[in-house]
């Protein structure tokens, strides 16, 4: 097992005023123990990169298209976040599956697309909460990873997260049972197709961490850190979760 990796996903939320977080986060963190990443809105990618310079926080997309370059008004590729100065991007979170009806196909072009342009994707998957009631939980997650991950994944290049819809954004969390579960079923389901490179490949918890509840849930067995969304905004929010992992 690599680093541990803590990622904010700011959504559709920031201006330029908000760098500020980011500085003062860099400043905190200088030289952190684990991997830290800040996916803002794609105006202030370039912005971000800029402003931290040599600190060790890395700087994120939260979507890419699958081609290259082409006729395609609105999206941004792979190849511009990495000339943007990014170092991930998140792919196929469960906002876009709904909002932009991505299948588990076109989040593999995509993170097909994020790899070919030398980033690491944060590929995102999980259940609704009809599916949990439903007791179709691993079912569905089974499907999303086997369908989701390039057959060129590896370590490196890929980071899974693990975002039940219903615990986003609603300070519902599942019980660290219901994590550890679905966290060692994925870690299988990784290990039966990636082999070697499947206990690299670093697991993320997503949905309502918080200062108060990220150690609990970073000291389930196979969650190697988080994909936090309101709580990565503020530095006073995003500092403690980090330090919790
Ligand atoms: O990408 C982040 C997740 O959707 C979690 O968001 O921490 O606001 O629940 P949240």
């Amino acid at each position: 097992m690599g680093r541990k990796l803590v990622a904010g996903n700011w959504k559709m939320n920031g201006t330029n005023a908000d760098l500020k977080e980011i500085e003062a986060l860099g400043i905190a963190w200088a030289a952190p123990r684990v991997d830290i990443v800040i996916c803002p809105p794609a105006t202030l990618v370039s912005r971000m990169a800029f402003a931290l310079g040599g600190q060790p926080i890395r700087v994120g997309g939260q979507d890419c298209h699958a081609e290259e370059s082409g006729a395609h008004t609105g999206d941004i590729s792979a190849e511009m976040l990495k000339d943007a100065g990014a170092r991930y991007v998140i792919v196929g979170h469960s906002e876009r599956r709904a909002d932009h009806h991505e299948t588990d196909e076109m989040v593999r072009a995509k993170a097909e697309a994020a790899h070919k342009a030398g980033l690491t994707a944060i590929i995102c998957l999980g259940e609704s909460l009809e599916q949990r009631e439903a007791g179709e939980t691993l079912d569905v997650v089974g499907r999303q990873l086997a369908a989701s991950l390039p057959d060129g994944a590896t370590a490196s290049n890929t980071v899974v997260a693990y975002e039940p819809i219903w615990a986003i954004g609603t300070g519902k969390v599942p019980s660290v049972e219901q994590i550890a579960e679905v966290h060692g079923a994925l870690r299988a389901g990784l290990a039966e197709r990636f082999a070697g490179e499947a206990d690299g490949i670093r697991l993320l918890y997503g949905g309502s961490v918080k200062p108060d509840n990220a150690a609990e849930i970073f000291g389930v067995e196979n969650v190697d850190g988080a994909l936090v969304g309101g709580a990565s905004l503020k530095s006073t929010d995003f500092s403690p979760i980090v330090s919790a992992l």
